[in-house]
């Protein structure tokens, strides 16, 4: 498989779960400590080797592209007082060899008609897919690094995957592996949020992927399935029995932070992580919990 360089963030969803908070502020926005959680997949995208980064956004979400665009004046008033540690952190958004692309997605058709909308940038290569809302906590190498390496060495698309309990499948994609228990293992058949009892299997996608431009294709023709969206499992389900596509178990703690309990989790997860918090986060944690 040819290097990925393009990253796509498919951010245009309406964030309900977060409402009243995302009445303004888009979910992708939402801090864990002090980096919106967009941040983290764009880190984990430029680690993989991505300069490339495709924003798929919606009217109301400015605060994505202002984020990432440069701030002036910002930037001067650090410089003037001499607050090159700032000055630094804000300049790091992103990184001088990498490029920010917004693309609109004009309504909540679904994940797959988001990363359809992409297309025009991506072109026919490789590309990877990250969801902001599915933060990966690694010490290592970044989730979408590993599926990268695993991209290349094996010449496949790699889809993300994390073992479940039987009963939560129907909030999950959930990947058939016809039985093959190994990791990585072949994908054969993937299914959009299917009761536990029909469900193929336990192994549930997460979002990221490493991608053949050939789910284009399989997009445009893909009619609306479950919820009347263009899912974009659905296309992967197809992508799956005619090339090779693998399921990989990451190393690494998956926060499902398009809830709120994840966000909550993700959050002191981070903070019992951060050099400069994690003492008093523990002292507070204990006391907290000992009331
Ligand atoms: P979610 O299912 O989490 O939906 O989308 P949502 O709208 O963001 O959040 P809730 O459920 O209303 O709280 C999964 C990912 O797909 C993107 C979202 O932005 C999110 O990253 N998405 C979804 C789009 O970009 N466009 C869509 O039409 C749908």
């Amino acid at each position: 498989m040819l290097k990925v360089r393009k990253a796509v963030f498919p951010v245009a969803g309406l964030g309900t779960r977060f409402l009243p908070a995302t009445k303004t502020v888009p979910k992708e926005m939402l801090p864990i400590v002090d980096r919106p959680l967009i941040q983290y997949a764009v880190d984990e995208a430029i680690e993989a080797g991505c300069d490339t980064l495709v924003f798929v956004t919606n009217r109301y979400k400015h605060a994505v592209a202002d984020y990432f665009d440069k701030a002036y004046e910002l930037e001067q008033k650090l410089e003037k007082a001499g607050k090159q540690d700032l000055l630094a952190m804000v300049r790091e958004v992103l990184p001088a060899h990498v490029r920010a692309v917004f693309v609109t997605q004009a309504e909540a058709l679904g994940l797959g008609h988001a990363v359809l909308c992409a297309e025009p940038v991506v072109g026919n290569e490789p590309f990877a897919v990250l969801l902001p809302d599915d933060l990966i906590w690694t010490r290592g190498r970044g989730a979408l690094g590993q599926m990268v390496d695993l991209a290349a060495s094996r010449n496949a698309s790699v889809i993300a995957v994390q073992e479940v309990p039987r009963a939560q499948t129907g909030s999950y994609g959930i990947v058939d592996t016809a039985g093959d228990e190994g990791n990585p293992a072949r994908i054969h058949g993937m299914v959009e949020k299917p009761a536990p009892e029909d469900a193929p299997g336990t192994r549930a996608v997460v979002g990221r992927y490493v991608l053949s431009p050939r789910v284009f294709e399989l997009l445009r023709d893909t009619a609306p399935g479950r919820g009347g969206e263009i899912q974009l499992t659905d296309a992967l389900a197809r992508l799956a029995t005619s090339s090779n596509v693998l399921a990989y178990a990451f190393e690494g703690m998956r926060f499902d932070c398009g809830t709120r309990i994840g966000l909550v989790e993700a959050t002191i997860r981070y903070a019992l992580d951060h050099p400069e918090l994690a003492d008093r986060a523990r002292d507070f944690m204990r006391a907290a919990l000992a009331e």
